[in-house]
């Protein structure tokens, strides 16, 4: 790891599974499959066939999963407006609220909003998103969360050209003193994980290798090496 010691940025390695790639039928089996791997994190992908091309889920189905489990909700919002949203989402027992950068609303409002409601806060960005459109929000978060899919669905491959983004954000983290999370999300497994942590990712968000059965082993092993 070279001069890692001299980082004053030690965040422990989280491994965050995605409900989305998890079976639909029976989601509360996904909270013990996380819980049987030692994890504490799940990420819940929501999205609003507007700002992504797709639907999800919405809060009543996180205030169902959480009294099945104490696991850390991971919240992702992939919403047009999310603001309507934050609060419904804190309620039904998010721990973290991450809301876009890209689409037009107040973020600094937002970010603020998600911490006064009792959650962890963290923007994301699109992979084609650059690093300076977040810059000026950076002091106020809690998590960046580096899209390396482009948002809507799992079982993408992963973006390549994401690698310099994370790089950019744990150098500007550890130049000025900010302790935030750097999540990556989207074809992370066995091969891609490694050269993400070498990045400077801390939070990696696994669907496809995670739930399903093939890809599973070979992700834990890469994670704990
Ligand atoms: C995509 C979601 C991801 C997705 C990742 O829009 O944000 O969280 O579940 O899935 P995989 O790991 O299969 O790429
Ligand atoms: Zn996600």
């Amino acid at each position: 790891m070279g001069n890692r010691s001299a980082d004053p940025v030690t965040h422990k390695l989280i491994l965050a599974p995605s409900l989305l790639a998890s079976d639909h039928g029976h989601l509360a089996a996904a909270l013990t499959e996380v819980e049987a791997n030692g994890l504490s994190w799940l990420h819940i992908d929501i999205m609003d066939g507007h700002f992504v091309p797709n639907l999800t889920f919405g809060p009543q189905v996180v205030a169902a999963l959480r009294p099945k489990s104490d696991v850390f909700f991971d919240t992702h919002l992939m919403l047009e407006n999310p603001v309507p949203f934050l609060e419904p989402f804190a309620q039904a027992g998010s721990n973290l609220i991450s809301i876009h950068v890209e689409p037009d609303y107040n973020i600094p409002g937002a970010l603020d909003r998600i911490r006064s409601l009792g959650c962890k806060n963290g923007l994301v960005l699109n992979p084609d998103t650059p690093v300076d459109e977040a810059q000026p929000l950076l002091h106020q978060v809690d998590l960046v969360l580096l899209m390396t899919v482009q948002p809507g669905f799992g079982g993408q491959s992963f973006r390549m050209d994401v690698l310099p983004k994370i790089e950019a954000l744990h150098s500007f983290r550890r130049a000025n003193g900010l302790d935030y999370r750097i999540e990556v999300d989207g074809g992370v497994d066995a091969r891609t994980a490694p050269l993400c942590r070498k990045a400077g990712a801390d939070t990696l968000v696994a669907g496809t290798a995670f739930f399903r059965p093939d890809g599973r082993d070979a992700l834990m092993a890469a994670i704990q090496s």
